[in-house]
């Protein structure tokens, strides 16, 4: 495919409408540099058509799952951001912990939550507070899923624990490479899952949605915001990443604390103003 090509409009539309039927993911919705990943895809494997590319996603597992993980960007790391972590320790657990009671359980999602180690932080987050907590971990990516579940991490991919806390929830099985013990392990489940279409857990007391959405247009992001807010329990949270922000959050019910911090405001307040 010669560079002169690009953007070639010709056959994506069916393409797009292909893709999702196979994969449930919507390229729609992505914004226009989705189209410019697709090509360069393409281009990595000399296909200069649509349906022959959609032939070799279609019929090689290889090729499909590069494709998802290019789309849909896997890229994540233990405790991203520290700064928030601080923050979700200090000033959020606490007032989560006052939310539950009798031996009840708080439920945490993690949206688009890759190869783990975003829920698998949370868990030692919560685990370290003593929290009384479950983490629903959901993701797309069947590939990203499978790594996640197996919990094993190479040493760089740990520099934002410290070896106190390394040594409480790893073991070390090689030079190196460390497994997410088994006592974590239990507190996550993995399940594969399209934030755009399928229905998301209920009565959540915090959602981890971060990194997620930088493809998603204006309108979708909302719309998941939006859904986000319905499933939260009053005075529950919504973890956004670093860079990401709701623009109207009053008008779909939450307040912003800082720190891409959100809180779900009681319903009869939204609905009185
Ligand atoms: C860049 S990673 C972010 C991981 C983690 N949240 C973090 O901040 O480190 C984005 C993840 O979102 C997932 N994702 C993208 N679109 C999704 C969708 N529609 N439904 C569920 N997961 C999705 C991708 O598969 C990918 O694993």
């Amino acid at each position: 495919m010669k560079e002169k090509e690009y953007p070639a409009k010709e056959g994506y539309d069916v393409f797009k409408k292909k893709i999702f039927a196979l994969t449930g993911i919507d390229l729609n919705i992505y914004k226009y540099q989705i189209h410019r990943r697709v090509h360069t895809l393409m281009r990595n494997w000399n296909i200069s058509d649509y349906d022959e590319y959609y032939r070799l996603i279609e019929n090689d597992e290889d090729r499909r799952r590069e494709f998802l993980d290019y789309i849909t960007i896997n890229v994540t790391e233990f405790f991203r951001n520290p700064s928030r972590w601080e923050f979700l320790k200090d000033k959020i657990f606490p007032e989560l912990k006052a939310l539950v009671n009798n031996g009840n359980k708080l439920t945490f999602v993690s949206a688009g939550c890759s190869s783990g180690e975003e829920p698998y932080s949370l868990a030692i987050q919560a685990m370290e507070a003593r929290l009384p907590f479950e983490v629903i971990a959901l993701d797309i990516d069947e590939g990203v899923l499978k790594k996640a579940k197996e919990g094993i991490y190479k040493q760089e991919q740990l520099v934002n624990i410290n070896d106190k806390v390394k040594a409480r929830y790893f073991e070390k099985i090689g030079e190196g490479i460390y497994k997410v013990k088994n006592e974590v392990k239990s507190k996550v489940a993995f399940r594969r899952f399209n934030l755009l279409k399928d229905p998301l857990p209920k009565n959540v007391h915090l959602v981890l949605c971060r990194n997620v959405v930088i493809y998603f247009s204006a309108e979708t992001k909302n719309k998941l915001y939006s859904n986000f807010n319905k499933i939260l329990v009053d005075g529950g949270y919504l973890m956004l990443g670093p860079t990401e922000q709701i623009f109207g959050y009053e008008h779909i019910g939450f307040s912003y604390v800082g720190f891409a911090f959100y809180k779900k405001v009681a319903e009869a307040k939204v609905a009185s103003r």
